[in-house]
């Protein structure tokens, strides 16, 4: 059976994978929801110009 506990990883480039995130509510710092996908990546970098998330930029 597959496993759909929410999972949150810091990968080795930095960035903070979320999977299984059906029932978690990603929030900005005035308490908005931020609309999420099953999965996604959020920057733990800085570089990102489409924060909260990555976008790939912490490989520049
Ligand atoms: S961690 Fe990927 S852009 Fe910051």
């Amino acid at each position: 059976m597959e496993n759909k506990t929410p999972t949150i990883q810091i990968s080795a480039t930095g960035k903070v994978v979320v999977t299984n995130a059906k029932q978690i509510t990603l929030l900005d710092a005035d308490g908005n929801t931020i609309p999420t996908r099953n999965r996604f990546s959020l920057c733990n970098c800085g570089k990102t110009q489409d924060a909260p998330f990555c976008d790939g930029a912490h490989k520049n």
